[in-house]
């Protein structure tokens, strides 16, 4: 895969100065999903690919998987650190001295505070870009040194938060107080989005579930084409009683766990269910109904199944011909 562009029109952002990336469309970390091929694909495509390091099962499984990614392009990509609290963490730093090492220049942090990972990352000049989902985290990394941040409004698949925020409230209040780069995430699917996120005041646009329903995503084709079949209304929002909300394909098990949790249930009597080795299973085998599996209310928006780098190219020219043609014409109409 050779570094292409679209044929259309472009968009240059100070996310694309800052990051030396062709378009304003980043494919965010994603569990199980994020592997060589899509992050390939999307970076040859003109986008940000981005590899996640946790779903490699050691240090040294992610050096070989950044090579793979080089193999496949020689566009620049991008590795996701998810820093979640669980009883025994994966050992972090050896991920984070393995992304200095390879030689990869961005790295997505989501999770908690990315303060800890920012002395080495700077010391080798790798860029960092920060999700979260309020403005208060946001300022806060833009205090501790991250070069943009990502912002996920209550839309978005996985973590939304707490305060329920949609993305056209929160993406222009973040905007307002920050001075770096900024991307909305969640609930972005198009070119519409991303002309509307540029006239938020956004930088360009993060997806996840837009990119989790394309050729080269490494899951089973039922995943796919359940997201092609489901609506806006399709989702779940479980962990809402433990303050840990994460927004889910509505299926049978997370069904099942909002309706404990509600009826006062505590993590144990759900942990099963909500196991990753199950929601693992969904990705591979296509059984939709093994476990939990994350998607976002932007399915309802989602109707094939197109090559990633294909994907980027049509967004952009998507969103160029709004810009020009659909909201030049409101203008002048004024
Ligand atoms: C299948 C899937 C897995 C995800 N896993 C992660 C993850 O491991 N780390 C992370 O920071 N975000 C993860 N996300 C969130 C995405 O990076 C992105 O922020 C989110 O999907 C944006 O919302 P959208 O799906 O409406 O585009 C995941 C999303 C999906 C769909």
């Amino acid at each position: 895969m050779t570094h292409q562009e679209n044929t259309g029109g472009a968009l240059r952002t100070r996310f694309t100065e800052t990051f030396g990336v062709t378009h304003p469309v980043v494919q965010g970390g994603m569990q199980w999903v994020g592997r060589a091929e899509l992050a390939a694909a999307v970076s040859a495509g003109g986008g940000l690919g981005i590899l996640t390091a946790l779903t490699q099962p050691t240090p040294e499984d992610l050096a070989r998987e950044i090579q793979r990614t080089r193999d496949l392009t020689d566009a620049p990509f991008g590795v996701n650190l998810t820093i979640l609290p669980t009883i025994s963490p994966p050992p972090y730093d050896e991920y984070r001295r393995v992304v200095v090492e390879s030689g990869v220049k961005i790295v997505e942090t989501a999770g908690s505070n990315p303060a800890p990972h920012l002395p080495l990352f700077k010391e080798h000049g790798v860029k960092v870009i920060h999700k979260c989902t309020s403005v208060r985290h946001a300022l806060k990394a833009q205090a501790v040194g991250v070069d943009a941040v990502s912002i996920d409004g209550f839309e978005c698949a996985g973590h939304p938060g707490e305060d329920d925020t949609p993305g056209l409230v929160l993406i222009p209040a973040a905007v307002d107080r920050l001075t770096i780069p900024a991307l909305a995430s969640g609930g972005l699917a198009d070119g519409r989005g991303l002309a509307a996120a540029l006239a938020l005041g956004a930088d360009g646009v993060n997806m996840g579930t837009r990119f989790l329903c394309t050729r080269e995503a490494p899951v089973h084709d039922s995943v796919k084409e359940a997201i092609v079949a489901g609506s806006e209304r399709d989702t779940n929002l479980i962990f809402r009683t433990l303050r840990n909300t994460a927004r889910v394909a509505r299926n049978s098990v997370s069904d099942k766990v909002v309706e404990i949790l509600d009826a006062g249930g505590s993590f144990e009597d759900v942990r099963d269910l909500v196991a990753g080795a199950r929601g693992r299973k969904v990705y591979e085998d296509g059984d939709l109904d093994a476990g939990i599996w994350s998607v976002g209310m932007v399915q309802g928006l989602i109707h094939d199944i197109p090559p990633a780098g294909e994907l980027v190219g049509r967004i952009v020219d998507e969103a160029v011909g709004v810009l020009r043609s659909r909201l030049a014409l409101a203008a002048d109409a004024g």
